[in-house]
């Protein structure tokens, strides 16, 4: 998978030769290009933002220097800086890229958006500031490429770089080969399949007793079997704790008379797993 990422502080994105990411890059699994948008402004001052149309407070980013950015990064041309010496300023790896622009007011990003977009080819993130960048960018870029406008929560970052970061270390990890098998996304929360309405139980390693906390017996008895069943019953506890929106709403039948037991002693009531047709 190839991924631009177009911003004025090109500094935030360090972290992504760390780690995985760095190791996926290294393996040419990845191939990062951080682009600095001043590049493409004219003016004595690289002036990238203005003041709103209509009034208000803040700045809202200028269409043209994005444009400029957008149309060079996606032709394989580019000239901006690339981060950690990945080559990705070259020939592209797909025709036409889907562009992401990381908003508070875009779409709420799930595990199933890293799914779907683990599986395309290029991805171009544009990393607004201030009060976003003006929306005929959006619209004049969605004449060329398909734009998905993500948000990572309900709450206002500084700018879209961390949640790029958020958004491409979710995607990257799914990338075929990035986690090695002992690391598998099967077992997730929310990892898509029979679970993925529940988030993931707790874990433990060793000692098998630390502090006086004994690590839970059944973990130790070789039981796959009744291993499974703990995890799933510990998974359903937690999510009835601290994500009791996950269940609500979701279909009973995927729910077995061991789960319905689990959730009655959760003080789960029945009736609020949705009976679906
Ligand atoms: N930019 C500012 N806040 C954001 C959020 N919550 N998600 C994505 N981009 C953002």
């Amino acid at each position: 998978m190839r991924i631009d990422i177009i911003t004025i502080f090109r500094d935030y994105f360090a972290p992504l030769d760390l780690s995985l990411m760095g190791k996926a890059q290294q393996r040419e699994l990845l191939t990062i290009g951080v682009h600095d948008l001043r590049s493409w402004t004219h003016d004595r001052h690289n002036t990238v933002d203005d003041t709103p149309s209509g009034g208000g407070p803040g700045m809202v980013m200028l269409p043209e220097p994005w444009n400029e950015a957008l149309t060079s990064v996606t032709s394989g041309a580019s000239s901006a800086d690339e981060a950690s010496g990945a080559d990705a300023g070259g020939v592209p790896t797909a025709e036409v890229p889907r562009l992401i622009v990381p908003t508070p007011s875009g779409a709420v990003f799930t595990q199933r958006d890293a799914e779907r977009l683990a599986r395309e080819p290029w991805l171009v993130f544009a990393c607004g500031r201030y009060e976003g960048i003006d929306a005929r960018f959006a619209e004049e870029a969605a004449t060329r490429m398909p734009v998905e406008e993500l948000s990572i929560g309900d709450y206002v970052l500084a700018g879209g770089e961390v949640a790029t970061l958020v958004m491409i270390e979710a995607i990257a990890r799914l990338l075929p080969g990035v986690l090695g098998n002992s690391e598998s996304a099967v077992q997730d929360s929310f990892a898509e399949g029979a679970m993925s309405h529940l988030v993931e139980g707790p874990v433990y390693t060793k000692p098998p007793v630390w502090r006086g906390r004994e690590v839970p017996p059944v973990l130790l008895s070789g039981h796959h079997g009744a291993i499974d069943r703990w995890r799933r019953d510990e998974a359903l506890r937690k999510t009835v704790r601290n994500r009791p929106e996950l269940l609500r709403g979701h279909a009973s039948e995927d729910l077995d008379a061991r789960d319905r037991e689990v959730l009655a002693e959760e003080g789960w009531p029945s009736s609020s797993v949705d009976m679906a047709d």
